[in-house]
């Protein structure tokens, strides 16, 4: 049977001899089969975000935003150690992602003391213009609001949005060409930009999520 990267199926020690290789990404995969607790899916949306946002985006806090077991926020240290530290902030960690954050310090040390997990909503961590916002599959309106405080902050940010609300005003005149998920992130991106931010829209690919469109910003006085 062909191994699904989208499968919610945990990943375990049963699936090690499918990461074989000494890649960055099959440590790492290794490591989350060693913790037997986080959904596939999750490994391969995680790291598909976070080696695009680190092509861009370096140094700065990562802030992960409706974070779940945290793995983006930790891919990114892990891809790249200029960032100082990371926090996982989510209103409803999951227990499991202190034996994710076990597995993946096993393997990487240096992220023992670098990552924070703050049982909150986003409102409850300041951002500041150096940060990197990171976000995977906020619901809804959650990614507007992630967008909307990275924006007032000055932030670099980066969002893969999911469960579009096609209710929120500004994308209905648009749906006459396009789909109205796309219309949704289309409006995003262009308030992005009128924010004075520089944009950058990718996708992960859809084998993973068809929820793919990946949308990067960052403001334009920022070198990148
Ligand atoms: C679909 S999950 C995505 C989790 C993770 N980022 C991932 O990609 O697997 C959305 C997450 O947003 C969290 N969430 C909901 N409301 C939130 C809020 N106001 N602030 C921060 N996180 C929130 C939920 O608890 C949930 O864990």
């Amino acid at each position: 049977m062909a191994f699904s990267h989208a499968s919610r199926g945990r990943l375990t020690d049963r699936d090690l001899d499918r990461f074989p290789g000494d890649s960055l990404f099959h440590r790492l995969a290794r490591a989350v089969c060693h913790a037997g607790c986080l959904p596939r899916k999750e490994l391969y949306e995680s790291w598909e975000v976070a080696r695009r946002v680190r092509r861009l985006f370096r140094g700065g806090r990562v802030v992960d935003l409706g974070a779940g077991h945290g793995l983006l926020a930790q891919a990114m240290l892990i891809l790249d150690d200029s960032s100082p530290s990371a926090i996982a902030v989510d209103p409803t960690l999951p227990p499991s992602s202190v034996r994710v954050h076990d597995a993946l310090a096993d393997a990487w040390p240096r992220l023992s003391g670098r990552i924070q997990f703050l049982a909150a909503p986003i409102e409850a961590v300041e951002i500041s213009a150096d940060d990197v916002v990171v976000s995977s599959h906020a619901c809804g309106a959650l990614t507007d609001h992630i967008l909307e405080r990275a924006a007032t902050a000055k932030a670099r940010v980066a969002v893969l949005p999911c469960c579009h609300n096609l209710a929120i005003a500004g994308a209905g005149e648009l749906r006459g060409w396009v789909d109205g998920a796309l219309a949704i992130d289309i409006v995003r991106a262009a308030r992005l930009k009128d924010h004075g931010y520089r944009i950058w829209t990718q996708a992960i690919p859809a084998d993973i999520t068809p929820k793919n469109r990946l949308l990067l910003g960052a403001p334009l006085t920022i070198a990148i």
